[in-house]
């Protein structure tokens, strides 16, 4: 698929899923969302940028970190997102966080600008994660830090058949290099390709609750990177999509719901105070 074409459809896609998002996913990706905020711990009165900042989720809990002097710069290339996250922050009165519609790739930001850069389940998305890596180090102080998290290897996560599944639906990838990232070392090596050093890597299991089939297919096909594709389905096109998805959850089935297995993998680097002698 072409950067450009990916781009357009998480925009779009993003923006379909935006009202979906919280119900289908914030119990779900809280572990993950955890273990970021620990392993980039955010200090009151430092500088914070955000990409693919979502409905805010990470956000609030950063700018509740770095306050009463610290500030979040939370972007997303989703204009329905930034827009829900912005919400979200007139009604909690978060007064630290600005949020402005961003590429990863093409961070408007001044280099150098920011204590740390933060990016939460997002880079799987981005056409070229390594450019996005390369914006967050560019955005960087000297001896700032760069921290994200990401879903592991696809054979780890039991909902990750949603992709063939709706692919062949539309004669086209939705997410080509999903679980590219996740896979072995390579989080590890992009981080370092991108110049950061003191390179930490967590990864972890989890087990995702959907309390009802409802929840998990909406989940899966409405809140998610799929539902720009999903919302061109017919009825039949979208019923024999459901049945397939309910059969490759079947094995996670637990009472009325499912407990479906997933993993995560989160990183932290280090810009460091000067470039390496070559
Ligand atoms: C799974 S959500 C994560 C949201 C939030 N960080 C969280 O942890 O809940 C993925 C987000 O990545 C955004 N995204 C996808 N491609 C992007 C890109 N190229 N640049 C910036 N954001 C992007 C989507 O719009 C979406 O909001």
């Amino acid at each position: 698929m072409k950067p450009e074409l990916q781009r357009r459809v998480q925009r779009y896609g993003w923006n379909k899923a935006a009202e979906h998002y919280n119900a289908s996913w914030e119990a779900q990706l809280k572990p993950a969302q955890d273990r970021l905020m620990e392993i980039s711990d955010p200090k009151p009165g430092e500088r914070v940028l955000e990409t693919a900042c979502g409905t805010g989720l990470v956000t609030f809990r950063v700018a509740e970190a770095v306050k009463p002097d610290g500030e979040v710069l939370a972007t997303d290339i989703s204009d329905d997102m930034a827009e829900l996250a912005y919400s979200a922050a007139r009604e909690r009165q978060v007064r630290n966080a600005t949020f402005r519609r961003m590429d990863a790739e093409e961070l408007e930001v001044e280099d150098g600008a920011f204590d740390l850069a933060m990016c939460g389940l997002g880079l799987m998305y981005v056409p070229d994660p390594l450019r996005a890596l390369n914006e967050m180090h560019r955005a960087l102080k000297p001896g700032g830090r760069a921290a994200v998290a990401i879903w592991g290897e696809r054979k780890n996560c039991g909902w990750a058949d949603i992709f063939p599944i709706v692919e062949k639906r539309v004669a086209s990838d939705v997410c080509p290099m999903f679980f590219q990232q996740g896979t072995g070392d390579t989080l590890h090596a992009s981080f370092r390709m991108a110049g950061f050093q003191d390179i930490e890597i967590d990864r972890f299991r989890v087990k995702l609750d959907f309390r009802d089939t409802d929840h998990a297919v909406t989940a899966a096909f409405s809140g998610g990177p799929v539902a720009l594709a999903y919302n061109k389905f017919d009825e039949e096109t979208r019923d024999g999509a459901h049945r397939e998805y309910l059969d490759s959850i079947a094995p996670f089935r637990n009472g009325h719901g499912y407990q479906i297995p997933g993993e995560f993998v989160v990183a932290r680097g280090i810009r460091p105070n000067q470039h390496p002698v070559t």
